[in-house]
């Protein structure tokens, strides 16, 4: 029988092309986001495309099944009304890639206090309360895997985006928790860190991408073979990597310097 896979932010950037990619290997989908026109016009494509596979990779002699679910959540309810949603849809999850988060160029003593709770509620609440309710229903149906998609800035302060930098550091930490804690059950837990990332964030972030943007089909990829293979964590593109690594090793005044200074920029160059 085909997998079912649930990507939240499906409507665009990398879980879009995260929805390509397990169609294209035959699984069944569960697509949310907010915009719900785009959803459907992407589940007609794919469904069109593709046809289901089992996990054994042969053919089921059917297209795959894509379900969306319009999703806000940006809203403190919004993990739990989006469980709901999977739930009544009656197919359970075996792949979840927690995907959806939004970002904002604005300090964190000037953002408008409600829509920091909106961006807290998204990058972190959310991220934390369905790996709560997928979780629990993988290690109770006795495996599963889940990609939570982090950032290198869980790695290195950044400055002027607030809430950004500190809930990417928190889903890398939540995925290191879970991680210990699934040992054994059958689900794995694994975090993408990926540097900037051409798909529109930026602008509508309030910045711009430095030349070096990785293309996000090949982003989505390293992330699904590493969430494939189990692995902890990934970043993507040797470069990113070691850089991130060795960046990470300066003392932590210097690193809020450099960060402070390399947003700064950013956000000039996106005016
Ligand atoms: N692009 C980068 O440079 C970069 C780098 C590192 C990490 N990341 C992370 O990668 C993930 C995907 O980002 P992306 O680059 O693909 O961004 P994107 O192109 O802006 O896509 C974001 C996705 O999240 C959905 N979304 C936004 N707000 C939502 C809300 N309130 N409720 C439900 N869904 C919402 C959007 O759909 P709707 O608007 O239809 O709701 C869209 O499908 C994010 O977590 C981001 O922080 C991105």
């Amino acid at each position: 029988m085909a997998e079912t896979v649930l990507i939240t932010g499906a409507s665009g950037g990398l879980g879009l092309e995260f929805a390509r990619i397990f169609a294209s290997r035959g699984c069944d989908l569960i697509l949310a986001a907010r915009s719900l026109d785009k959803l459907q016009a992407i589940a007609a494509q794919l469904s069109a495309k593709y046809q289901a596979r089992g996990r054994d990779g042969a053919a089921e002699n059917r297209s795959i099944h894509v379900d969306v679910i319009q999703a806000d959540l940006s809203l403190e309810s919004g993990a739990r009304q989006l469980y709901d949603a999977v739930k009544a849809l009656g197919r359970p999850v075996d792949q979840f890639v927690n995907n959806a988060g939004a970002g904002k160029a604005a300090t964190t003593v000037d953002i408008d206090p409600e829509e920091l709770l909106g961006l807290i509620h998204l990058d972190v609440t959310s991220y934390a309360m369905l790996c709560r309710y997928i979780g629990a229903d993988m290690v109770r149906q006795g495996h599963g895997k889940i990609l939570n998609v982090s950032s290198t800035t869980a790695f290195f302060p950044d400055p002027y985006f607030n809430i950004y930098g500190p809930s990417k550091a928190f889903v890398m930490s939540l995925t290191e928790a879970m991680r210990g804690e699934l040992r054994g059950t059958g689900v794995t837990v694994t975090a993408l860190c990926p540097g900037p990332v051409r798909t529109g964030w930026a602008e509508r972030a309030g910045k711009a991408y430095p030349a070096m943007a990785a293309d996000p089909a090949k982003v989505a990829m390293t992330g699904y073979r590493a969430m494939q293979a189990g692995r902890l964590y990934v970043i993507p593109g040797l470069g990113t990597a070691v850089g991130t690594h060795l960046l990470s090793l300066l003392p932590r005044p210097l690193r809020v310097q450099i960060g402070a200074w390399w947003q700064r920029a950013m956000i000039r160059k996106g005016r």
